[in-house]
């Protein structure tokens, strides 16, 4: 299992280029499966959960060729015939984002047995606003051995109303209703970019959808898609995690290829700890002196701070002055990273959903150890301002939503290095198209 060994100490200075987004990414590959034509993704991030998608989808019968050559990041998919449309738990398991081919199975072929996912570190993570959706869209659903075996001659258009902002939840109704028969209403839906850039390749492909990225979208079903080509977002939370090494570490970072519009809660979050950050075009630069007031975040959904920076900002609050409380209203137990920076010597104590973070803190080296994606994320973080060597174990959460997060860090000063068994390499397409 790989590891990581982080020196702290070293301002990072330059430049870290941004990938794509992960959570856009996954729906927009999940789209492909709504029509027989081939779909061509641009700016796939090189992380292990698209890999994951891409086993899922080659499951079921979708020819998928990933490639990441150092010009291009993409992915070509064409389900011309799904021969077995099942989402097995051997995947499933791994990466419950699987639930997003729900919808288009359904759609495309009027069935679908797809396992339910598991809850993870951070919460149960129920599907049962999916299948309320679809069940209104005319869906029989029953749930057996694990498995949700779902079935329609064809979904019909419905009036859905989320009990709760679920992003995966409207990006699986979305895609569902694109093929269904008459109109969809969708009301509370979340607003995430990751949904308006799903919307953006559903249209290309046809579909015709009004009001993503606002709390209502409207869908008029159509007969059939075809093909298309997208270029996938950047990722705003791997932007924000960079954000957050530059000013925890006290340097002068600038973060290039990402869209300032999206982390507008992040960066006025940092200027109100004390950080200075300068957008320009698809730039921002962060700039710390080290010294830093603390400040309290709550997470919301979009556009609110989002829960997927809650663990980064948290190791930024160690190096703050003051309290900070970090109360998150998303997830039920996203505060597995809160021991692991106590071990290396922060102040932090948890009531409930709020987290109390007492700075400033000096962060001295240990063996910790990742739990989750983001968990991990803050992890490194702190390890960039701790005393000494720390050694992160079970990076491969981290590898699931940063591409080489270690040769970034490293391009810009950071003392990261990578042990253990060799993380797989990717197949290149250097020569292709
Ligand atoms: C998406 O997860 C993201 N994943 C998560 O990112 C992100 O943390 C989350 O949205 C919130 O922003 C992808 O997009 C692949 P939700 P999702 O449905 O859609 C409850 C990362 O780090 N809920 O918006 O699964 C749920 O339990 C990952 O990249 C139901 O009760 O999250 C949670 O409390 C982690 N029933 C809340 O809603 C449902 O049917 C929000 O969950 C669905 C959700």
């Amino acid at each position: 299992m790989d590891k990581f060994i982080l020196r702290g100490g070293n301002p990072l200075q330059g430049t870290i280029r941004i990938s794509g987004a992960k959570n856009s990414a996954l729906p927009c590959m999940a789209a492909a499966i709504l029509t027989e034509e081939e779909i061509a993704l641009e700016n796939i991030p090189d992380v292990r959960d698209i890999e994951t998608e891409r086993k899922l989808l080659a499951s079921m019968g979708a020819e998928v060729e990933l490639g990441y050559g150092r010009a291009h990041h993409r992915t070509r998919i064409r389900c011309a015939s799904l021969s077995d449309p099942v989402a097995r738990y051997e995947i499933v398991k791994t990466m419950r984002a699987s639930s997003l081919v729900l919808g288009p199975l359904i759609a495309r072929t009027g069935m679908a047995r797809v396992a339910m996912p598991g809850g993870c570190a951070i919460g149960g993570r129920p599907i049962d606003l999916h299948i309320k959706g679809l069940q209104a869209m005319g869906a029989e659903i029953t749930q057996a051995h694990g498995y949700l075996e779902a079935r329609a001659k064809r979904l019909k258009g419905a009036e859905i109303v989320f009990d709760k902002i679920t992003v995966t939840g409207t990006e699986d109704l979305m895609m569902a209703a694109t093929l269904a028969d008459g109109e969809t209403l969708m009301e509370n839906c979340a607003r995430e970019p990751e949904v308006s850039d799903l919307a953006a390749l559903l249209t290309a492909m046809g579909a015709k959808i009004e009001g993503a990225g606002t709390s209502t979208i409207r869908i008029q079903g159509v007969e059939r898609l075809h093909g298309a080509r997208h270029r996938i977002i950047p990722d705003r939370i791997e932007a924000g995690t960079f954000l957050i090494a530059g000013a925890i570490s006290g340097g002068d970072l600038t973060v290039a290829g990402c869209k300032p519009a999206h982390l507008t809660a992040v960066t006025r979050k940092l200027e109100e700890v004390g950080v200075r950050c300068e957008i320009a075009g698809d730039t921002i630069r962060v700039r710390s002196e080290g010294k830093l007031q603390g400040a309290d975040i709550s997470t919301e959904e979009y556009p609110g701070f989002p829960t997927d920076m809650q663990a980064q900002y948290m190791a930024l609050a160690t190096q703050a002055d003051g309290v900070s409380q970090v109360t998150e209203n998303i997830f039920e137990n996203r505060f597995m990273h809160v021991q692991e920076l106590v071990r290396m010597g922060a102040n932090i104590r948890v009531d409930g959903r709020t987290a109390t973070v007492r700075g400033k803190t000096e962060l001295s080296s240990a063996a910790v150890m990742a739990s989750d994606l983001r968990a991990s994320a803050s992890l490194v973080l702190a390890a960039l301002v701790a005393q000494g060597e720390t050694i992160i174990d079970r990076v491969y959460h981290i590898d699931r939503g940063y591409e080489r997060i270690e040769d970034k860090l490293r391009g810009v000063g950071a003392k990261i290095r990578r042990i253990g068994d060799v993380f797989p390499q990717k197949q290149t397409d250097e020569g292709a198209a």
